[in-house]
């Protein structure tokens, strides 16, 4: 019986979607960057032994060496302090060099996040959430999500207490440009986030943000020194500021009450300020719909409960414009 009224309920949804009146759409796509199955020859993919090379280093590393998660690449030595192994090298078989995702500097990539001064109780804690299931993603299959998932298992506490200490140290730097537009360029998923389209041409920027590099090529070759531009909707970064500052009428909570006045973090809650503006959108995403369940994240549920799609675009527009 109890099926049978799910199995309606859902047949209902369906047929609501179907017309187009469904409040709610899913994962927003551009959030949660999904490689297409089939994935678009956008970087180069085969090792011809040549070195490659990048803006501001004199370091020369052929492709093998820019793939490997075990040893890292590291482009600028001298842009973050001699970081630990489990950094640079992870331990394998399943731990990656947390580097190679989040970067040695910890500034990180829209699809994954900025490490750099997050509180070292705050990673701990994270990484608790991941390992015991309390924290997901909406996308299940996410493969970025899903690695992070395998590599808090696989990690030692020692691997995180190092790790914690070492992010937990650096100052997260101006990373991301956030740009008001309402017409943006075109672009595609390609490694997990949003490239343009090598054809070029642009297209209205309606409900989205368009968070993508500065630098295609410098990106694609994990350069830790080449940032990224956030595209956000006319006006998102003035009604963002609302919400944020004072909780929309009480539509949602003041976030510097927690996260710091000027959101660059308070205690154990993270700084917000500069972080990308596609991350915090998934985050609140997967928080509104129980996909982000750890230790801590029922202090956010009556933050997130009444946002609607259109509000986690402006909150995060605003907070990735604040200077970090
Ligand atoms: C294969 C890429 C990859 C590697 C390697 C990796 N991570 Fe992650 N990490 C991710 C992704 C992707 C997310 C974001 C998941 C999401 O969007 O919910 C993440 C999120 C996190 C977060 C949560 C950040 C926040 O603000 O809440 C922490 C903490 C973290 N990783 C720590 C580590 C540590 C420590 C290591 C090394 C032991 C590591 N990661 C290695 C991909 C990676
Ligand atoms: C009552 C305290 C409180 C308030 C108010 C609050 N937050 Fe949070 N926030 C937290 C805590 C605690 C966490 C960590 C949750 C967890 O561990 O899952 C968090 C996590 C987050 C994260 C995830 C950060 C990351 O690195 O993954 C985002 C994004 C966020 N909050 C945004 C906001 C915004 C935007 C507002 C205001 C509209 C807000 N918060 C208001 C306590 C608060």
């Amino acid at each position: 019986m109890r099926r049978g009224f799910a199995t309606l309920a859902f047949a209902a949804v369906l047929a609501i979607g179907a017309v187009g009146y469904a409040a709610e759409n899913g994962p927003p796509p551009w959030a949660f960057a999904a490689n297409p199955l089939a994935p678009q020859p956008a970087a180069p993919v085969a090792d011809d032994g040549t070195q490659k090379h990048v803006a501001n280093s004199s370091v020369g590393l052929t492709l093998s060496q820019i793939k490997d998660p075990f040893n890292i690449p590291e482009w600028h030595p001298d842009n973050h302090p001699a970081a630990p192994d489990i950094v640079t090298h992870g331990r394998k078989p399943g731990v990656l060099g947390c580097g190679y995702c989040h970067l040695p500097n910890g500034l990180g990539r829209p699809e994954n996040a900025a490490l750099a001064g997050l509180p070292a109780a705050y990673i701990t804690q994270q990484i608790a959430d991941f390992r015991n299931g309390a924290r997901n993603s909406a996308i299940p299959d996410l493969v970025p999500a899903k690695l992070m998932v395998g590599i808090a298992k696989a990690a030692t506490d020692d691997d995180i207490k190092q790790a914690a200490e070492y992010f937990s140290g650096l100052s997260f730097t101006p990373w991301i440009r956030v740009v008001e537009a309402a017409t943006v360029p075109k672009t595609h998923v390609a490694g997990y986030m949003l490239a343009p389209d090598a054809a070029g041409g642009s297209e209205p920027i309606g409900q989205r943000i368009v968070e993508t590099p500065e630098n295609l090529a410098e990106t694609e070759l994990r350069d830790s020194g080449s940032g990224f531009i956030a595209y956000v909707p006319p006006g998102s970064i003035k009604r963002g500021e609302r919400l944020v500052m004072k909780g929309g009428a009480g539509k949602s909570m003041p976030c510097g009450t927690c996260h710091g006045i000027d959101l660059k973090g308070l205690g154990p809650v993270p700084p917000l300020a500069g972080r990308s503006p596609s991350y915090v959108v998934r985050q609140l995403y997967d928080m509104q719909h129980g996909n982000r369940a750890g230790l801590w994240s029922p202090l956010m549920v009556g933050v997130v409960r009444d946002l609607t799609p259109e509000d986690l675009v402006d909150i995060a527009a605003y907070t990735a414009s604040r200077r970090p």
